[in-house]
């Protein structure tokens, strides 16, 4: 069967086994018409005992959740939205640089997927937009619960605009969102797209746990908000609300590394300061058209 004759049929739990070649993530799968977020239905079906690597992908949600409270656009049998369970246990010690690294490593998984299977090359926003010709066509939403315990959960949400044309967004999306099909020209089969994703995060996963060098490069170079002049706003409140300066690097510890405009004081003239959260604006070069 052609992938324009099966992209816009509903997402089936047998479509998408038959397309997965992990070994873990997706193994158990929780496909759902609709629920209110992904995100909600897997952290508590990971507090109620599902396995690592445990799935929930809904065909619609009617409260999808973005980054910093905003909501997630989530139509019905276009696009893809779905929830991973991890739940390996961390050494102490290595907690918080997983919190870190997951969102990151999970946005280069995605975006892999996406190149193998549309020739198309995604770029990331820091900390894990996925952009296409500068629109966003997917994101992350990362939640944790019990990391200080045995029991900790750290809990992966996907969206992705696959088989939206561009007229179909919301108008406040029009000039910042794009999908899948709006800029390779043809439908994506969704099953086949989750089964991508899967395969590239659980290798992503398994690199991770022995080191961050890999991943760390691999994230630099498709992450085009290094090298720019940017807007933090800070979720924190550190520093009043909002900052500028240039993106220079990623750290170890996954932050953005930025040199500010306007140091407050010696010291950070000359070393960069480090964001761990926050919405990042690429500015415009001074000169650039
Ligand atoms: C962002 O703001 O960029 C993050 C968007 C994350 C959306 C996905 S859709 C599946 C999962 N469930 C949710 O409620 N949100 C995430």
């Amino acid at each position: 069967m052609s992938s324009s004759v099966s992209a816009f049929q509903p997402l089936t739990s047998q479509a998408i086994t038959m397309a997965l070649c992990t070994k873990t993530l997706g193994r158990s799968l929780h496909l759902l018409q609709d629920t209110p977020s992904t995100n909600s239905t897997a952290m508590s079906l990971a507090q109620n005992g599902a396995p690592d690597g445990t799935v929930v992908v809904a065909d619609t949600q009617t409260s999808g959740r973005g980054r910093l409270g905003r909501q997630w656009y989530s139509p019905p049998g276009k696009n893809l939205y779905c929830s991973i369970i991890l739940k390996r246990a961390m050494p102490p010690d290595q907690v918080s640089g997983w919190l870190s690294w997951v969102p990151l490593l999970a946005a280069v998984a995605v975006a892999r997927a996406i190149q193998t299977l549309s020739g198309l090359r995604p770029s990331l926003k820091w900390p894990n937009d996925i952009l296409i010709a500068q629109r966003k066509v997917g994101g992350l939403l990362c939640e944790s619960s019990g990391m200080a315990t045995a029991n900790g959960v750290v809990i992966v949400g996907i969206g992705l605009n696959v088989n939206m044309w561009r007229d179909a967004f919301p108008a406040d999306l029009h000039d910042l969102a794009t999908s899948l099909s709006a800029e390779a020209g043809r439908p994506f089969d969704r099953a086949v797209l989750l089964a991508a994703l899967l395969s590239e995060l659980e290798l992503r996963y398994e690199a991770f746990l022995s080191g961050i060098a890999d991943i760390k490069q691999e994230y630099g170079l498709r992450c085009t908000t290094i090298g720019q002049r940017v807007r933090v706003e800070m979720s924190n409140g550190d520093r009043g609300n909002c900052i500028e300066g240039h993106a220079v690097s990623i750290g170890d510890d996954g932050s953005l590394q930025i040199m500010l405009d306007d140091p407050q004081d010696r010291f950070t003239c000359v070393t960069p300061i480090a964001i761990r959260a926050g919405d990042v604006v690429h500015l415009r070069r001074k000169g650039s058209d």
